[in-house]
């Protein structure tokens, strides 16, 4: 779909079309977004889905990484992308610790991203640990994404940032755990940062879509945090992201060129000021006289 296209032939994307675009070998593409403007901007591309990620803590929050982000933080911001956004799917990221302590814990809180925050679907990290959590949440009527491989809220356990199932061991570890994903329900799973040809055999042995992150090329669908893909973030850049732009260093040389003419007075010109008649102005000057 091209960046023109009508909404007129648009129509809402929907789990469903994941499903069919997979079987016809159409490649699903995702995006990350936290906020209405950029919703507004992914969604009129024509990006399948929009995943309002909980990379927001880093990319938006600043914290270190996204273990911090709260339940409220996640609602507060799909909220303001759900009112952007009306073509794509819309996907929930589940923070830490709101579908690790219990299953009761992990259906409400999935509830909550539909019920209040206008999400389609909700995502959340892990393998053969989540599948009772997946299952009940499938089972309340919620589609769930899963994410294996990376999973960043499991970064101290992982021993920081790294690729994962790089031996035959681990490949087969993270390939059975895609298996009981897909056997919990799971509508769709993320592989981040894993060796590409670990991501193309899961990709085949799976009927359902694989959206890949640092996954390599014949991943069913590809995501990457749109804070990156647009340099807005500039703290790090993982090897996997490909940098489309230069937002932040714009953002710093348009902000620079505001201050230069403030202090020299050049902003704000007549085109940006407001006139008063001359007969309001001298009536004005001689009440005061
Ligand atoms: O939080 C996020 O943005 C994610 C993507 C990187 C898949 O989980």
């Amino acid at each position: 779909m091209s960046s023109t296209n009508s909404s007129a032939e648009r129509k809402k994307i929907t789990t469903h079309t994941y499903r069919m675009k997979k079987k016809r070998g159409e490649i699903i593409t995702m995006l990350t977004a936290y906020d209405y403007g950029t919703a507004l901007a992914v969604d009129r591309t024509g990006i399948d889905s929009i995943l309002v990620g909980d990379s927001l803590g880093m990319v938006v929050l600043g914290y270190e990484n996204t273990l911090p982000v709260t339940m409220n933080d996640m609602i507060h911001h799909c909220k303001a992308v759900a009112r952007g956004a009306k073509y794509a799917l819309l996907i929930g990221d589940m923070p830490f610790m709101s579908y690790q302590a219990s299953v009761e814990d992990a259906v409400r809180n999935a509830g909550r991203f539909l019920q209040e925050a206008g999400m389609d679907a909700v995502k959340l990290e892990g393998g053969r640990e989540r599948k009772e959590a997946i299952e009940q949440i499938v089972g309340a009527g919620i589609p769930v994404m899963g994410h294996i491989g990376l999973t960043p809220q499991s970064v101290h356990q992982l021993g920081g940032f790294r690729a994962q199932g790089k031996s035959a061991k681990a490949g087969t570890r993270l390939l059975e755990d895609a298996l009981i994903l897909q056997e919990a329900g799971c509508f769709s799973i993320v592989l981040e940062t894993i060796p590409a040809q670990l991501a193309k055999l899961v990709s085949e042995k799976l009927d359902i879509p694989t959206i890949g992150i640092g996954a390599g090329v014949d991943c069913d669908g590809q995501v990457l945090v749109t804070h990156d893909l647009l340099g807005l973030f500039d703290r790090f850049t993982p090897k996997f992201v490909k940098t489309y732009a230069h937002l932040h260093q714009e953002m710093v040389e348009a902000i620079s060129t505001y201050k230069a003419e403030v202090e020299g007075k050049e902003f704000p010109s007549d085109e940006h000021s407001f006139d008063m008649a001359k007969e309001d102005l001298d009536a004005l000057v001689k009440a005061f006289e």
